[in-house]
């Protein structure tokens, strides 16, 4: 791989089932849940654009077709936009998606994992680093300042490695992460050296939880199609990882910002409330009305 300071492709798998938010994701794709007035996918696409990425590939699914239009021309509604001088609309409508973004779709056929979702985009991103976002991980970079994948694009220019973001977590929280473990290489970076999903709080090598962005290098396609399958019995993404610390450096950052699982109904609420809370529409009577509120 050569010398590389823009990572220009980013991957966001999206063929997930979103069983834990039935019914409301029985007839449409868990990513166009809305935050507040943007579906949670919009936010990702948002993120990596701003960190400027412009070849975005969405490895889909069945029922995922709301996601390809979100993302495409809505033809009807903006004639009926522009036959009614609705200019502001217009623009919000098209600003989904600019002439210098270009989107691809692939289609995982199966549910074997997030490291199954990740190599069936190889075809699209060759042999250079790319971008790994899940979208159910709704980041928010400190006020003010770059986004996380902001910070790990400027983490990856110096490093040249694989990028995780990572943060602490409750050790009663580790089952639901990848865990990673190292020495310190850096402000906010370790040199990752063990890596493991989701273990038992007991069997943890620390706290620090795989958030759902990574930088990956090319070479971890062939690591995770030698994956047996791992935990659930998924080819898993930190597993292919894991594997390429042997012939590559990883690093793990730790990010500033914070992040809203909202793939959890809590995370989800969370992420209503306090972005709802910085609406310029609806902010200030929100805020207003919340005050209100008898507990
Ligand atoms: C996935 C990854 C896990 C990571 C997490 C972040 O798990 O497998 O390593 O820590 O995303 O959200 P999932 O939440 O899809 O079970």
């Amino acid at each position: 791989m050569k010398n590389v300071t823009r990572i220009n492709k980013a991957v966001f798998p999206v063929a997930g089932l979103g069983t834990r938010f039935l019914p409301a994701t029985k007839a449409q794709p868990k990513e166009m849940l809305p935050v507040v007035d943007k579906p949670l996918i919009q936010y990702a696409v948002e993120e990596a654009y701003g960190a400027g990425i412009r070849h975005m590939i969405f490895v889909t699914g069945r029922n995922k077709r709301a996601i390809e239009d979100h993302f495409d021309t809505a033809y009807e509604l903006e004639s009926e936009l522009e036959a009614h001088g609705k200019k502001e609309l217009l623009a919000l409508v098209r600003s989904l998606a600019p002439e210098d973004m270009f989107c691809s779709f692939v289609r995982q056929p199966r549910a074997l994992g997030l490291g199954h979702a990740v190599l069936c985009a190889q075809p699209l991103v060759n042999d250079e680093p790319f971008a790994v976002l899940l979208a159910d991980d709704l980041m928010c970079g400190p006020d003010g300042g770059p986004s996380v994948l902001g910070q790990m694009v400027e983490q990856f220019a110096k490093t040249q490695t694989c990028i995780l973001a990572v943060q602490e977590v409750p050790r009663d929280h580790v089952k639901r992460y990848g865990i990673v473990a190292g020495q310190p290489a850096g402000e906010r970076l370790t040199k990752v050296e063990k890596m493991v999903e989701k273990p038992n709080p007991d069997q943890a090598p620390s706290r620090m939880g795989v958030a759902g962005r990574y930088i990956l290098t090319p070479g971890v396609f062939d690591m995770i199609r030698n994956n047996p399958r791992g935990a659930g019995g998924e080819i898993q993404l930190t597993d292919g990882i894991a594997r390429l610390m042997t012939t590559e450096g990883v690093h793990a950052y730790l990010y500033q910002g914070r992040r809203y699982d909202c793939g959890s109904k809590q995370g989800f609420l969370e992420a209503t409330v306090d972005f709802a809370l910085k609406h310029d529409e609806v902010g200030p009577e929100f805020r207003e009305y919340l005050k209100s509120v008898k507990f």
